[in-house]
């Protein structure tokens, strides 16, 4: 994949899925602006990217307001010249079940993941529209998103609203040439060291490098970060200009496409429908094979 000319602005890209992002585009020829609230992680991340001979640069602000968007596109434009890929992927946990979540806990959840995403591809958008020759817009989705956590009201509610955004913005953004999908990854980072299955797993990669078996790398979709990465160097690159709108799973030696909602049963009552009439109609049609919901316990 060559993208050799272009620039990359990653979102919390100190560690973890970012910095793997970064990474890969910066080896593929892509100049990065490297974006993380860990001043330490963010100059790492460019010490080694430019250490190895690619471009970088950091800016270290928290994603969310429109400040922060347009100092990360102007440190792009000021930099390398232009804009051509928006990775919005930082992100937070404020994991609570519902009767003890508070509003802190909601609000920074939903500043960070859905304001950031938000605030950061308009700003980009904004840009890519002037320079007139299309672009990428790369977003971060969850499964707790696609299908509900427990634990996860907020962080549910965010990565849902992104995919919702996500399919608006590939009907406004098309005519300009600029694409834009959702990534759902599934990888080992600081952000899921703490589920309880996949813990010991990680604790061997980290302790002598022993890779993840097949169960998780097949059954569960479950790599390392640079598993992710090859996902969004292809949504960057010229070869996925007809990709948009779409949510698009990776994790492990997994690649997967996920549906959109629909309809997916429907049932007509002339004159419209009563309280009673659903009653006697739910079981026998529309209700009679309701949606699952959750994310599948893993099976290992
Ligand atoms: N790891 C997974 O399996 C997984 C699954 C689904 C979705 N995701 C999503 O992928 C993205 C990256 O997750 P990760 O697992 O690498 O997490 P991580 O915690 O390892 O990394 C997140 C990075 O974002 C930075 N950050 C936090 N708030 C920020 C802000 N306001 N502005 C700038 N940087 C900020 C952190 O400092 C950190 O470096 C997130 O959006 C997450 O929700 C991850």
């Amino acid at each position: 994949m060559d993208l050799t000319g272009k620039v990359a602005v990653v979102t919390g890209s100190g560690r973890g899925l970012g910095l793997a992002y970064a990474r890969s585009l910066a080896a593929a020829g892509a100049a990065v602006v490297v974006n993380d609230v860990d001043a330490e992680a963010a100059e790492a991340a460019v010490k080694e990217i430019t250490g190895a001979g690619g471009r970088a640069v950091a800016e270290v602000v928290p994603v969310g307001s429109a400040e922060a968007a347009e100092a990360l596109v102007a440190r792009a434009v000021d930099s390398f010249g232009r804009i051509d890929t928006m990775v919005t992927n930082a992100g937070v946990l404020r994991d609570r079940v519902l009767w003890k979540m508070t509003d802190d806990d909601f609000d920074t959840v939903v500043q960070v993941h859905l304001r950031g995403t938000f605030t950061c591809v308009r700003a980009a958008v904004e840009r890519m529209r002037a320079q007139g020759d299309g672009g990428r817009i790369v977003v971060a989705g969850s499964p707790a998103g696609q299908r509900g956590n427990f634990g996860q009201t907020n962080y549910a509610a965010a990565k849902a609203g992104i995919a919702a955004m996500v399919r608006t913005w590939a009907m406004e953004l098309g005519r300009a040439g600029i694409t834009a999908n959702a990534v759902i990854p599934v990888a080992a980072t600081a952000m899921t060291k703490t589920v309880p299955v996949f813990a010991p797993h990680i604790e061997a990669l980290e302790q002598d490098g022993t890779p993840f078996p097949d169960s998780l790398r097949k059954g569960e979709g479950f790599g390392t970060a640079e598993d992710v990465a090859g996902l969004v160097a292809f949504l960057a690159s010229d070869a996925s200009a007809g990709v948009t709108g779409q949510c698009i799973g990776i994790g492990g030696d997994k690649l997967a496409l996920w549906s959109h909602p629909q309809e997916i049963a429907v049932a007509y009552a002339d004159g419209g429908w009563s309280a009673d009439a659903i009653a006697a109609a739910w079981p026998v049609s529309v209700g009679r094979a309701p949606e699952t919901y959750g994310i599948p316990a893993p099976v290992l």
